[in-house]
């Protein structure tokens, strides 16, 4: 018997009231049975196969590095400085440390560690600093304390642990970070303006042992070395308001160089500053230490190269016949098109290192099928929309003019439909050179979000792989994995991960297809819960954040978007949370109290601000609120939410800085807002905060409903959703970020469930079934010139429901950085298995569960140092018995083995709680 197939013990519980909800619209569109029938059985054959995989496999393959034979503590892994692996240009003058633990033996944790950083690569010795052993649980965040780091240094470090039994793990591997250029007086060159193309020759007297190449190209920029292209950053620099700040590179170009003549090239592009600069620095030492340094200055030679045109929006002309063979590399002959480079005018910002991963090629997707829709027009289809551009291959003649168009849609005849671009061309062009070879192009300068690309002009017919989509985005890792036994859950994580990453391009933008990319700060802050669960963003948000920090004004406002240049300034109270939201979920996650240390101030004068435009408690002021709402709730209830939310935080955020007075002062501007929002949104006639589930979802989130409040509250949602929505959700961007999570707070995940395996109007189903392969901005299906982006993040913020319902991984309330875990899967309604694994700040993090005939299986992983509350359903089983690893633990309601990391178990609230330190466990209830 298959508990999902006999579901009468399973579904009887408190939740089922919503089984109600279960009558399904059937979609009448045509044609829609076949491939509903079709999808039904890929997605019954996926999961029977995913099923297998899970009996068979290991549930969470650990993704540290294999264990060695070592007993004890084996040696700390991950090593990182300031959140990145090995990182050049680090300009924090004491850095943080991070680094993971594994330990052979369950319910360990670390007690102590050893550090030291050394200018020797043996890192034998810390000349630097030797903590030696410090007494701590802790490691992350763990801030330098050695001697002052120089500019342009290379450091070597290692650490070692002690674990629960004081016993030495081995040391780890040697990690490098490099600093940056510290000091504004490290920068001796100046800004230089460009044609196009920029070079400079020079001659070194000896071999080199440690090169640094800094650079600040605006508005991008390509460098090349000898004749090599330097690195695989693209789109570079990240994209910051250049008045404050511009973000340079760092890059160790040691190898590229060689004792005699060298040469620098650097290709300019105009991005988001719209004209070309570049800043540029080498500083190279030999084995006598004997310092050449380079830098840019009106020596270097300047001409036009073969790119005629550049545009984020409209793309990129490139003319292969101005190519100029051997520019970059020494002895190039000097056409009469090179004149020296002139002095402009510096953009105004400081020059500060870029400390987060760079934009890079992620991807490269070959089409699934080229039509040919009308003569000449060749339409290749990628399969997936994506952000980034075409690689071309092809030969010909010189001077073939090969025009290359995006879409992320076509029209019925199938030629591309560009119409929701608005006004960005989105265009490409390659002028052959003709030399008879194959020529192979893609452009430096410009992207574009799309899934088909359109052709024209093609000498003759193209073949397939004559065009091949290049994915780009910000090289963020990934960390998260989710899959659960229903497809479309699968199908939904599928767009979440796309739209996702394709919108991250140095900062979170909103899209990246039409006349926007900006960063819009709403769409910013609902999906970072999100975006941290599925990929590291703990440096790209660093960045981000002070990036925010620079576009504050002296009142405190902040803007729409970031960097400012779409939307308004005051920002939208629910775009400008994003400030302090982004800035808690660092702390949250990553456990980063320095953070909350530097921008304290600057997040209080954003609340300041909020303040200054309420009135009695209340702050009306809003132009998105619940973006993209099917029902709007009213702005003024949205804003004066993040009034209260922000208020909060920064009560929190005070305390744990200790400004204890403030934060006691926060506490009551938060008790004022609270009961000023209940007085005016609460209507004590209908007994709830309004018509929509906005509305209602917003206060029962966030604690604004009191006990008064909150029943009636809840059943207007509840009604407005089962009975009048039928289980669809007819929330914005705002509500929909939180309303899941409601409903699991309330004992109604089922529910939840019902909304995202829906697949008619308005759901994400509806969007699958639709063709969908990113999000799309809106519920409706248009795809005119109104707006209607297909991929846009924002309603991807569900995503972090998946891992902390469905996975059921959780940050305990009292702790951060995932320490302290509840793991507390939500096994709703036919679902038969799930699982969700993390790779947090302290470690691998994961949870996998099936249940099936009268038990429920559940595999869990905690990082060393961290403990956890695993929670395991009962349903209505009796006569409990709880396997672990195949040994009976828990049997007639008491303890009955001990084993290793298991500290205590208990039946409770219809759950076994076991609490258990770090370790791998696999555990098995049955009953009857
Ligand atoms: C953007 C949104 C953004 C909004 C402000 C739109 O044009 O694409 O995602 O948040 O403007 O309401």
């Amino acid at each position: 018997m298959n508990l999902s197939a006999s579901p009468s013990w399973l579904y009887s519980r408190p939740s089922s009231r919503s089984n109600l909800s279960l009558r399904q619209t059937g979609s009448k569109a045509p044609g829609f049975f076949s491939k509903a029938l079709r999808s039904v059985a890929i997605s019954t054959i996926s999961a029977v196969i995913t099923l297998i995989l899970f009996l068979t496999t290991p549930l969470l393959a650990q993704p540290a590095p294999q264990p060695t034979p070592v007993k004890g503590a084996l040696p700390p892994y991950d090593l990182r400085v300031e959140y990145l692996a090995n990182p050049l240009g680090v300009d924090v003058a004491k850095p943080r440390f991070f680094w993971k633990n594994r330990h052979s033996e369950r319910g360990q944790s670390q007690t102590a560690f050893e550090l030291i950083v050394s200018s020797s690569p043996s890192a034998d010795t810390g000349d630097l600093w030797e903590s030696g052993k410090m007494s701590g649980d802790s490691s992350i965040q763990i801030v330098y304390g050695g001697k002052p780091l120089a500019s342009n240094h290379t450091y070597y470090w290692k650490v070692r642990i002690y674990d629960s039994e004081d016993k030495a793990s081995p040391w780890s591997e040697v990690a490098r970070f490099d600093t940056g250029l510290l000091s504004p007086s490290d920068w001796k060159g100046q800004w230089i303006g460009s044609d196009g193309l920029l070079r400079r020759e020079f001659t070194l007297p000896e071999e080199p042992r440690r090169a640094q190449a800094y650079i600040a190209g605006l508005g991008y920029y390509e460098l090349h070395l000898n004749g090599r292209r330097v690195g695989n950053h693209v789109l570079d620099p990240g994209w910051t308001n250049y008045k404050k700040r511009v973000l340079y590179a760092t890059y160790d170009v040691t190898r590229l160089l060689r004792k005699g003549k060298n040469a620098i090239g650097v290709m300019l592009g105009n991005g988001w500053y719209k004209s070309r600069a570049l800043m540029f620095e080498l500083y190279v030492e030999d084995a006598s230490g004997n310092v050449t340094e380079i830098h840019s200055d009106t020596s270097w030679q300047t001409a036009r190269g073969p790119i005629l045109e550049d545009s984020i929006y409209h793309g990129e002309t490139y003319d292969a016949r101005l190519e100029q063979p051997g520019w970059d590399r020494p002895d190039f002959a000097a056409s009469a098109g090179w004149h020296q480079a002139s002095g402009v005018e510096a953009p105004g910002g400081v020059l500060s290192s870029q400390m987060m991963p760079a934009i890079q090629v992620i991807d490269t997707i070959l089409p699934l099928t080229m039509t040919n829709p009308a003569p000449g027009v060749y339409v290749f289809d990628l399969g997936q929309n994506i952000s980034g551009w075409a690689q071309l291959r092809v030969s010909g003649p010189a001077g073939t003019d090969i025009r290359l168009r995006f879409s992320e849609l076509l029209y019925d005849n199938g030629l591309i439909n560009q119409e929701n671009l608005r006004s960005a061309r989105a265009e490409d062009h390659y002028i052959l050179r003709g030399d008879g070879t194959t020529e192979v192009w893609e452009p430096r300068f410009t992207y574009h979000g799309f899934r088909y690309i359109e052709v024209t002009g093609f000498p003759g017919t193209p073949r397939l792989d004559s065009v091949r989509g290049r994915v780009v985005h910000t090289a963020v890792s990934p960390a998260g994995n989710f899959s659960a036994s229903t497809q479309i859950l699968n199908d939904i994580q599928h767009l979440i991960l796309w739209g996702q990453k394709t919108n991250l391009h140095s900062i979170p933008t909103d899209c990246c297809q039409r006349d926007e990319r900006m960063g819009w700060m709403g769409d910013a802050q609902v999906t970072a819960e999100e975006a941290i669960m599925n990929f590291d963003m703990a440096a790209f948000y660093t960045n981000f954040l002070r990036t925010i920090r620079d576009e504050q004004a002296a009142d405190g406002s902040i803007t729409d978007t970031v960097p400012h240049l779409w939307g308004q300034r005051p920002a939208d109270p629910a775009w400008g949370t994003a400030y302090p939201l982004i800035a808690w979920y660092m702390y949250q996650n990553y456990g980063d109290r320095r953070l909350i240390e530097d921008y304290y101030d600057s997040l209080k004068k954003y609340v300041e601000f909020l303040r200054s435009k309420a009135e009695n408690g209340l702050l009306k002021y809003s132009y998105y609120g619940d973006w993209v709402a099917i029902d709007k709730c009213p702005g003024s209830l949205v804003s004066t939410f993040y009034y209260y939310y922000d208020t909060k935080i920064l009560a929190d955020m005070a305390r744990l800085i200790n400004r204890q007075a403030e934060a006691q002062a926060y506490d009551r501007l938060a008790a004022e807002i609270k009961a000023a929002f209940n007085r005016e949104f609460f209507d004590q006639k209908t007994r709830h905060y309004g018509p929509t589930q906005t509305a209602n979802a917003l206060p029962l989130f966030i604690g604004l409903a009191t006990d008064k409040e909150r029943g009636s509250a809840w059943s207007e949602l509840f009604n407005d959703l089962v009975y009048e929505h039928d289980s669809h959700l007819t929330t914005g961007i705002i509500g929909t970020k939180y309303i899941l999570d409601v409903l699991t707070s309330t004992g109604n995940s089922d529910l939840a469930y019902d909304i995202l395996t829906r697949t008619d109007f308005p759901s994400y189903g509806y969007m699958i079934k639709n063709g969908a392969t990113t999000l799309w901005e809106i519920w409706q299906k248009r795809e005119g010139p109104s707006m209607n982006s297909h991929n846009h993040p924002m309603l991807g913020s569900i995503g972090a429901w998946f891992y902390r319902a469905l996975a059921g991984i959780n940050i305990a309330p009292d702790s951060v950085g995932y320490k302290k875990l509840v793991i507390k899967p939500q096994m709703v309604r036919d679902l038969t298995h799930a699982s969700g694994s993390l790779s947090t700040i302290n470690g691998e993090v994961g949870c996998a569960w099936s249940k099936g005939d009268r038990h429920v299986k559940l595999e869990a992983v905690i990082p060393v140092g961290s403990e956890a509350l695993i929670y395991i359903p009962v349903f209505k089983l009796r006569n409990l018995q709880l396997t672990e690893g195949g040994t009976v633990v828990f049997a007639d309601n008491q303890l009955k083995t001990s084993l290793p990391g298991i500290k205590s178990i208990e039946a409770k609230g219809g759950n076994l709680i076991i609490q258990v330190g770090s370790g791998r466990y696999s555990f098995k209830l049955t009953g009857e």
